[in-house]
């Protein structure tokens, strides 16, 4: 087997966009190239793949535009709706109505104007830490975006939130006013194109495209989990990222002006959250048994996974560790737990977890635990199988 696309992919530095990858800067997603490098390499055009911590959706998108079928979990409602909007086509009259409602409400966004408020999430706390200028602008939005055929509205929230992650998410300066209106017409031309990329992309496979499914679903809980495909055709393949152990990443909310969190995202989405930042890192890191309890969620989640696929599954994972020496035996010991054997990727006796399946990567949105540790967190690729 050729696995030099596999390591390209893995040690690529540069930003990949495209298809409908741009939507949303969900942290800590993996590259595309990633995903469809591990989907062509170990998968065939109508065979199902798996992600049970599908994030923002990249191996979704990529099983989609490659011709697969894919089913995504996620604990997280965000991770759902986002998944949804990226691998739902809309038609070229659904595309222009996005554009022109863009065109229209831009203008209309204004500090001065009336709002009909959002009292219900307000009073549920989603509104906290938004600055008021854009829980405004957000709100004059959402208000305009109900006026919208039914089939339009989550990719118009999605352009909603982008934008308003744009503005204020890890921002040391929000923008004014024009800036904001000017930057949500550019998302709305991004999201249509990179809609218009997809779309073709499937077309040009010639043939009905694969199943989609996205659930919020905790991994561990797969197996009750009622879906058609996963039941019609087990997963010869699992492409995903978990939570990293001991390295902590804000999956839902946004830092505002410091560190002041907002959940502000699901109420553009129009979906719950109410849990701690714990519940989407695998426990919490303040924790003096923070290793234990990771660990413990890990076997429970991958327990989940073997009962769903496939017995010639490939189940190919980056993840990210803050001290890879302590960590990476507790990994592989996990897995081995939970029903699965490490994998010869490379066919010569030696483990995958060499150095050129691990990769160093820049700390952007996520930071290791312990403050003065390196800024670096160290990726590898791990491969495994049903024992
Ligand atoms: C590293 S991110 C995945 C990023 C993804 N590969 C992408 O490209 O966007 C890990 C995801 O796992 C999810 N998660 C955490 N605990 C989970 C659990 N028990 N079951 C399912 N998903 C979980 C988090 O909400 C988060 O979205």
């Amino acid at each position: 087997m050729n696995v030099q696309p596999l390591i390209d992919a893995i040690n690529f530095k540069g930003i990949v966009t495209g298809l409908t990858h741009d939507f949303y800067r969900y942290p800590a997603r993996f590259s595309p190239l990633f995903a469809r490098a591990a989907i062509e390499a170990f998968t065939s055009p109508g065979e199902t793949i798996l992600d049970p911590f599908m994030g923002s959706s990249t191996t979704l998108v990529e099983a989609l535009a490659l011709g697969r079928n894919a089913v995504g979990t996620d604990i997280s409602s965000l991770s759902v709706f986002l998944a949804r909007v990226k691998t739902k086509l809309l038609s070229g009259h659904d595309l222009d109505a996005l554009e022109e409602w863009a065109i229209d409400t831009a203008p209309e966004l204004s500090t001065r104007s009336p709002v009909v408020r959002h009292m219900d999430w307000h009073e549920l706390g989603y509104q906290i830490n938004l600055p008021w200028r854009f829980r405004k602008f957000a709100e004059q939005a959402l208000n305009s975006i109900a006026e919208l055929p039914t089939q339009v509205q989550p990719a118009a929230r999605c352009i909603l939130l982008k934008t308003v992650q744009w503005a204020v998410d890890c921002k040391k300066r929000l923008p004014t006013t024009p800036d904001f209106r000017e930057r949500l017409i550019e998302n709305t031309f991004t999201i249509v194109a990179g809609m218009i990329e997809l779309t073709k992309r499937v077309k040009a496979l010639g043939k009905e495209p694969g199943g989609i499914e996205a659930h919020q679903c905790a991994a561990a809980d797969i197996g009750e989990l009622q879906s058609e495909l996963l039941r019609r055709r087990p997963p010869k393949l699992v492409v995903t990222s978990p939570p990293y152990p001991g390295v902590h990443v804000l999956y839902h909310r946004w830092q505002v002006l410091g560190r002041r969190e907002t959940p502000a995202p699901y109420w553009i989405a129009d979906c719950q959250d109410g849990q701690g930042g714990a519940h989407y890192t695998f426990g919490d890191r303040r924790r003096s048994d923070h290793d234990d309890h990771y660990f413990a969620r890990l076997r429970t989640a991958f327990a989940g996974v073997r009962q769903v696929v496939h017995r010639d599954c490939i189940v190919a994972q980056l993840v990210g560790f803050a001290k890879p020496e302590q960590q990476l035996p507790l990994y592989m010991a996990a897995m081995e737990d939970a029903g699965f054997k490490e994998h010869d990727l490379g066919g010569n006796g030696k483990r995958p977890s060499q150095e050129k399946f691990w990769r160093a990567v820049p700390n952007r949105k996520w930071y290791t635990w312990l403050r003065d540790e390196t800024k670096q967190t160290s990726e590898v690729l791990l491969v495994h199988r049903p024992a």
